[in-house]
């Protein structure tokens, strides 16, 4: 651990964090393609970043394949994108904080018989205290990362068999606050104080370590995957938390954020745009290109969690996907 420290303390830059905030007031490049006939997979669709962004893909002709955890608010995003723009709507039911449900959408995903297009790992939670879930793991490090790497494990054959496809993940300028790293040793966060913004940071983290593993296993099939920051907007994220933190976050916070808009217009540009055609194992901020922090790109964190991530969530024994 103190390597590491030191490690990452020697790469940390100022100008990377002045090309952060410069960036932070960059608009999102915008795309004028059209998306007619993609068929567009959206985790969390239900409310906030998500929910413009499945509005913004249907307006423009996508068909979609939502994950969301609620039936109810399934229903109705059907039944309003179905009339408004006149494409499919389907939805799947999980909670990807179910390690069952996950492997479950998973599956379901890989067996389509028709080509995924675009996928986007947007669904998320940010929580001031510590949650397991009903799998033994923290909540936040679930929802955010082992959510997005089971899926994205499970469906390497089912993408890398396509001509092509996009992966992108909903990630945030957030992972900045996991400053020393991921604690390999402690994902599930028993042997330290939990703090909501690190644990945040950790999985976001976790998220770009993984990517440049999966970018790497991608290579050369046509399939990119990348992660974006989606902006500082208004949306309905910490809802969970108690009645103090979501006061300052009406009364304060979001009064600062800005429209939810602006980052569906990103995941656009980035899902569709030819400009990002074969680019791959990146981080941008809502479109600009952007380095992360020393952590984030850590290969050999990146490595070891790949390994650990396996053996936590039971995937080396599945033996469902043939590591390439
Ligand atoms: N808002 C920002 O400024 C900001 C900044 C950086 C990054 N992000 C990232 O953007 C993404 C979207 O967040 P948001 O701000 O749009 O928050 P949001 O309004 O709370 O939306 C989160 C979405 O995720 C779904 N979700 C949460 N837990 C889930 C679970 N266990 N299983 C399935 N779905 C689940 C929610 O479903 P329900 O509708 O059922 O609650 C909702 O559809 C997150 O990854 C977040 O970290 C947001």
């Amino acid at each position: 651990m103190r390597r590491k420290r030191a490690q990452y303390f020697r790469q940390y830059q100022w100008s990377n964090i002045f090309a952060m905030i410069r960036n932070n007031r960059r608009d999102a490049a915008i795309c004028a393609d059209q998306a007619k006939g993609m068929l567009v997979v959206i985790t969390g669709a239900t409310s906030g970043i998500g929910y413009t962004t499945a509005r913004k893909f249907a307006s423009q002709g996508a068909n979609l394949l939502c994950i969301n955890r609620n039936q109810e608010k399934s229903e109705k995003l059907r039944n309003e994108i179905e009339s408004e723009f006149g494409v499919k709507c389907d939805y799947l039911i999980a909670d990807l904080s179910r390690m069952a449900d996950i492997l479950h959408v998973s599956q379901e995903l890989a067996e389509l018989s028709s080509p995924i297009d675009l996928i986007i790992h947007n669904a998320g939670v940010y929580l001031t205290r510590r949650e397991l879930t009903d799998d033994g793991f923290e909540k936040v490090f679930s929802v955010h990362y082992l959510s997005s790497f089971i899926m994205n494990y499970l469906l390497l054959d089912k993408l890398k068999a396509q001509e092509s496809a996009r992966v992108i993940m909903v990630g945030s300028e957030g992972h900045r606050f996991a400053v020393w790293g991921l604690r390999l040793d402690d994902l599930n966060w028993e042997r330290r104080r939990f703090s909501g913004l690190k644990s945040y940071g950790s999985a976001k983290t976790a998220q770009l370590l993984s990517m440049l593993i999966f970018a790497d296993k991608l290579e050369g099939s046509g399939v990119t995957i990348n992660t974006m920051h989606p902006g500082a907007v208004k949306t309905e994220t910490g809802q969970e938390n108690g009645p103090l933190y979501r006061w300052f976050k009406r009364n304060f916070f979001d009064k600062t954020l800005k429209s939810a808009d602006i980052s569906a217009e990103a995941l656009y540009y980035l899902g569709v745009s030819k400009e990002v055609d074969g680019v791959t194992g990146k981080f941008f901020n809502l479109t600009t290109l952007e380095e992360p922090a020393p952590p984030a790109v850590d290969r050999e964190v990146a490595a070891e969690l790949w390994e650990v991530t396996l053996k936590m969530t039971g995937l080396k024994e599945r033996k469902i996907q043939a590591e390439p």
